[in-house]
């Protein structure tokens, strides 16, 4: 199940898979409960100089590294405040800043692999919010805000019109160019297979061995 907050999480053990940061499947609270301690997020508001006036940017911004270092949990939904933050964010210059920083290391370790090129050696792909980019579906639902409505989810899956994340496309054609074999593996169900696998075309990855799906 693909969540917003999987969008901010575009980390380098995404995309080599190792591991599947928890957040795409968080859950989002204003209170969470964790481990029996009950805690809020929006009174952590920082203060600001003097006048004491909280700074709600420094707030969301706050949040959403707790959210990516895995610290906060259990989240449903994106806190209401944080919908501009969230959408400047991914809309804006940062996301695709931090997809770059990612990438680029990705791609620095794949070149230092000493490959023996005998065509053996696969990089596993995830799909959603690593190789597609759900950003169209979720700037209309309120990055996040709005409670995750599967039907309508699925209903967006299924046009198959996805962009790719930019700097992950770019990550793919570098990466066949050192020889590497490409993987998609993905939690969306077979039922999805067939537009998935059309909408990875349309969005540019034509050179695939396969698309494993859950
Ligand atoms: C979820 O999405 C479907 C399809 O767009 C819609 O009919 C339904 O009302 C939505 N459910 C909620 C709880 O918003």
């Amino acid at each position: 199940m693909v969540r917003l907050v999987s969008l901010i999480i575009f980390s380098l053990a995404t995309i080599l898979l190792a591991t599947k940061s928890s957040l795409c499947h968080g859950k989002t609270t204003l209170n969470l409960v964790d481990h029996g301690i009950t805690f809020s997020i929006f009174p952590l508001r920082l203060k600001s100089g003097l006048g004491g006036h909280y700074i709600l940017e420094t707030s969301c911004s706050s949040w959403r590294l707790a959210v990516e270092a895995h610290n906060i949990i259990d989240w449903k939904t994106v806190p209401q405040e944080c919908e501009g933050y969230l959408g400047n964010y991914l809309l804006g210059k940062q996301y695709r800043e931090d997809s770059r920083a990612v990438t680029q290391e990705a791609y620095k370790y794949a070149k230092n692999l000493n490959l023996v090129g005998d065509g053996k050696d696969i990089w596993v792909f995830d799909i959603d919010e690593t190789s597609l980019s759900n950003l169209p579906y979720y700037a209309h639902h309120g990055f996040g805000v709005e409670p995750y409505n599967a039907t309508s989810f699925n209903e967006w899956v299924d046009l198959g019109i996805a962009p790719s994340l930019p700097e992950s496309f770019k990550l793919y054609k570098k990466l066949l160019g050192l020889g590497i074999k490409v993987v998609f593996l993905t939690g969306r169900p077979d039922s999805q297979r067939d537009i998935t696998l059309k909408n990875l075309k349309i969005a540019g990855y034509n050179t695939f061995e396969t698309l494993i799906v859950k």
